[in-house]
């Protein structure tokens, strides 16, 4: 049976017994913070076992895309090492939501495995939960198995949690003897290949909490997960997953790129890097085509790690380029037509594989070489364990994930100080936080806050207006500033890369300057610059406030610094959604500052945005400006309906019942608490003022609207215009083609001026060569011309080179603190005085904190000393004098 069947007749045959037949959710998934990565088919139903949530059936079944390489389920160190694990697999399962239970789980299970799939009994074992007698009297008496084979276990084997937190319960699992004589009844559980558990059947009872308790749910459900490459090479007679057409697609193409077969050894290193290497290309092109990419944090830092590791094993195929790029069209042809994901996004996902693995290499080589200095030192001083410091620099440095340096460091029989390597971390994230000025910080330096009433959450009216009626009901000292809680505010706190507002607070008595707005939990913080007596018109010392009561107060935001911030907010999302539509889809936020001068905004991209695509980017924007369509604010939209809707989530936004979005219609949709324009036109301009990397993988764009674009190009303009009044250039004649001419023109002086320059030096060296010293019939030529360059003294050294016969010569010069020597020897001083260029100015050089040297008839050697050109050639002429004499 090819793999492609054994999944359609485990979904029909569930179809048979009344399941609905569900789609794989994305392996990212997108509203759990628990989980960086789908681990089992029941993730998408988490709601419905917690009782949060619902579906229109009450049976499914599926094949689920899974990564197990984090977090409480993490198989990466097993793969390639064994024939039975994976980073990526599918997982096909069955559930039961408050339906059926154990007796029909147990029952089909068996039906399904020796009656449709015909596994032969005598090899088949089950294993139960300590407590659970109720499955193991099903097991015995509702099926014919031997009763011989069933086990029990106990929490470690048999009892199944999702997470730290979660569903969990009793499981019962069915595990297969490959054996050649029967005898793996010892090994159940045991870790050994020739028993593996192929299907696992999870009574989820209970909600682990996170202090460790188990909570009962309300339901009883049925979760089953069965690994879909183990049962395929069962079914298909193989002792290894990897020899299942699953995988041989794989290794055709990987021995293709290069030339190495797989041979299905278990400890051949070639064949253990073509299981790592074929694996890893399922995980990266399964996950990548769901959104996620590599990059320094979280899910994208394991996903570079495992791309980094694989491109290490790629070396042991003696692979020196990217290549786990190359393996995603295979994997598109093999399993598009049940993932039709992986078409869709081939294009994207191969670039940025290709990306990642070209940005690795630069730094792989010369890692490997800092790896071999340290283990050959190492091995020198008979230690047998990595510094954490030697760790880390080749973290910092070459890239090196922990992982890869343990695993190299294991091939050579050390081990890592992992401790050491986390200080050295610890210490550098340290470094980092003292540069920030942190906010937390300063609030928790702060003062008490004195409450004037009960402390209330803020009601913010911004959205609606800039200007409303408060009562000041908390203030506090914080950093020598007054901070203010009023129970209304029309000021925004900073959040959601939105600066805060900016304005006054009047009361009766006092005008409190507001110069920054935060939030702390649900209340809204003011912070203040200066306070004025209304009746003096003097600045107080906060500290000499007295406040006893609520105070009523007139809160006015700064309109103009709003509206601006507003400006840029909009035009944010419309960067956003040009951005997706010029360079595609995977283009994701990963971080915004809106702020009254300016918007940065940092997204996921792999390589450099090209001056056209800004330039695509900039036009759309301003397309949409000049369109003037109305924003559309919803308020309160329950989380799912927003998803459904379109708008764009991110990874890494807090899972919220109920979100706002913000829309411009037909062009963008985000959920956003931001405040914005009323019309996109009020932007009126957007201009791009810079696109830079700031990781690999993640692009920042900084631009300006409104005002500040106006300013800068009328700036720019004016500054043009001069310049064309300067050049004299008339209307249509370009000053860039002008500008160019007088480039030239001057590129042309420059080189007549040097050799009019060169020309009169030579000039003053013939004339100064006649008059040279001569020793036993010798010449002796020394010469140090002003600001003579390299180039110069060469010509000048080969010039006289030509004319001095039987001679020496030096040239010293100095040009921007740089020191040249240039020697040279005529044919006859080499041959009959025995002279030599090349000896004499390496001599020389040392006096000027240099090296250099050369032939016999000529020399050059350069240095960092000017001072030492008179003892440069000092020693030239004594050791000339040292060989005529002799
Ligand atoms: N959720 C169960 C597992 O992953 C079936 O093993």
């Amino acid at each position: 049976m090819k793999s492609r069947d054994i999944r359609q007749s485990f979904l029909d045959f569930f179809e048979r017994k009344k399941h609905t037949i569900v789609r794989s959710a994305p392996v990212i998934p997108a509203e759990d913070p628990t989980l960086l990565f789908t681990n089992a088919g029941m993730n998408q139903f988490k709601d419905v076992f917690l009782d949060k949530g619902s579906r229109p059936y009450t049976r499914a079944a599926d094949t689920q895309k899974c990564i197990r390489a984090s977090g409480k389920h993490n198989d990466l160190e097993d793969v390639g090492r064994d024939t039975y694990h994976h980073t990526f697999f599918e997982m096909l399962g069955n559930w039961s939501f408050g339906d059926y239970y154990k007796k029909e789980a147990i029952v089909w299970a068996w039906e399904l495995f020796t009656e449709v799939w015909k596994l032969p009994k005598e090899r088949l074992y089950a294993t139960v939960y300590n407590d659970d007698d109720e499955s193991l009297e099903i097991w015995k008496t509702q099926t014919d198995i031997d009763p011989d084979h069933v086990m029990k276990f106990g929490e470690k084997d048999n009892f199944w949690e999702m997470g730290e937190t979660g569903p969990c319960g009793p499981c019962s699992e069915i595990h297969i003897d490959l054996t050649d004589d029967f005898s793996g009844k010892d090994l159940v559980n045991a870790d050994d290949h020739r028993v593996i558990e192929l299907w696992n059947l999870v009574f989820i009872q209970y909600n682990r909490k996170s202090d460790g308790s188990l909570d009962p749910l309300p339901k009883k459900h049925v979760d089953t997960g069965m690994g879909f490459e183990r049962v395929t090479a069962v079914l298909q007679g193989k002792s290894s997953n990897y020899d299942t057409d699953v995988f041989t697609p794989l290794f055709e193409a990987i021995k293709g790129i290069t030339g190495v077969s797989y041979r299905s050894t278990l400890d051949r290193e070639q064949d253990i890097a073509m299981r790592v290497i074929a694996d890893h290309a399922r995980t990266l092109a399964f996950a990548i085509t769901d959104g996620a990419v590599p990059g320094n944090e979280g899910r994208g830092y394991v996903l570079r790690r495992i791309l980094r590791r694989a491109v290490r094993y790629a070396r042991k195929l003696d692979c020196h380029q990217p290549m786990l790029y190359r393996l995603v069209a295979v994997i598109a042809e093999t399993m598009g037509d049940v993932f039709p994901e992986l078409k869709k996004q081939q294009d994207t996902v191969q670039k940025i594989i290709r990306s990642e693995e070209e940005s690795f290499l630069l730094t792989l080589d010369r890692g490997i070489e800092i790896f071999g200095e340290i283990t050959a030192a190492l091995k020198a001083a008979e230690k047998r364990v990595v510094k954490g410091e030697d760790a880390f620099r080749l973290y910092d440095t070459y890239g090196f994930p922990l992982d890869l340096t343990r695993l190299m460091a294991d091939e050579e029989g050390l081990a890592v100080d992992e401790e050491g390597f986390e200080q050295c971390m610890r210490e550098q994230k340290e470094r980092a936080r003292k540069d920030r000025r942190d906010k937390q910080q300063i609030a928790e330096e702060a003062g008490e806050w004195r409450w004037l009433k009960k402390k209330e959450p803020t009601v913010f009216v911004g959205y609606e207006t800039l200007d409303s009626q408060a009562h000041v009901i908390g203030v506090r000292i914080a950093g020598g500033r007054m901070q203010l809680v009023l129970n209304r505010t029309p000021f925004y706190a900073e959040s959601g890369g939105q600066v805060g507002d900016r304005g006054s607070i009047e009361g009766e008595r006092h005008v409190v300057e507001i110069i920054d707005t935060l939030k702390d939990g649900e209340t809204i913080v003011h912070v203040a610059g200066k306070v004025l007596d209304r009746g003096t018109g003097k600045e107080i010392e906060p500290e000499n406030i007295e406040l006893k009561a609520p105070v009523p107060v007139r809160a006015t935001v700064d309109r103009e610094t709003r509206e601006a911030t507003e400006r840029n907010h909009t035009a944010t999302h419309l960067l956003h959604a040009a951005l997706r539509n010029v360079l595609g889809e995977h283009v994701q936020q990963k971080g915004s500052l809106v702020g009254p001068e300016r918007l940065r905004f940092d997204f996921s991209h792999f390589e450099k945005v090209t001056d056209r695509e800004l330039e695509a980017v900039e036009a759309e924007v301003n397309e949409r400006i000049r369109e003037a369509g109305e924003l559309v604010k919803h308020a309160d939209v329950p989380y799912e309906e927003a998803l459904q809707k379109g708008a764009l989530a991110f990874f890494g936004d807090k899972y919220a019942d109920h979100v706002r979005i913000v829309e411009v219609p037909g062009v963008s949709m985000e959920l956003c608490g931001g405040t914005h324009a009323s019309n996109v036109g009020k932007i009126g301009l957007f201009k791009i003022t810079s696109e830079s990397s700031i990781a690999s993988g993640i692009r920042r764009i900084e631009a300006i609207t409104g005002k500040a674009a106006e300013e800068l190009l009328w700036g720019e303009y004016q500054e043009l215009q001069q310049v064309r009044q300067m050049l004299k250039t008339a209307g249509e004649e370009s000053v860039a083609g002008r500008v160019q001419e007088l480039l030239e023109e001057r590129k042309t002086l420059d080189k007549e001026l040097q050799d009019m320059r060169l020309s009169l030096l030579l000039d003053k060296a013939l004339h100064r060569l006649e008059e040279a010293d001569v020793i036993n019939g010798c010449k002796l030529f020394v010469m140090k011309p002003d600001n003579a360059g390299a180039d110069t003294l060469r010509s000048l050294g080969q010039f006289l080179r030509e004319k001095i016969g039987r001679g020496v010569g030096l040239l010293a010069g100095e040009q921007n603190g740089k020191v040249t020597l240039v020697g040279f020897a005529g044919d006859e001083a080499i041959s009959d005085c025995g002279l030599n260029a090349g000896e004499l100015v390496k001599k020389a050089a040392a006096e000027v904190q240099g090296g250099g040297g050369g032939k016999p008839g000529f020399a050059t050697a350069g240095g960092r000393n000017p001072g030492g050109i008179p003892d440069a050639i000092k020693v030239f002429k004594e050791a000339v004098r040292e060989k005529l004499k002799g």
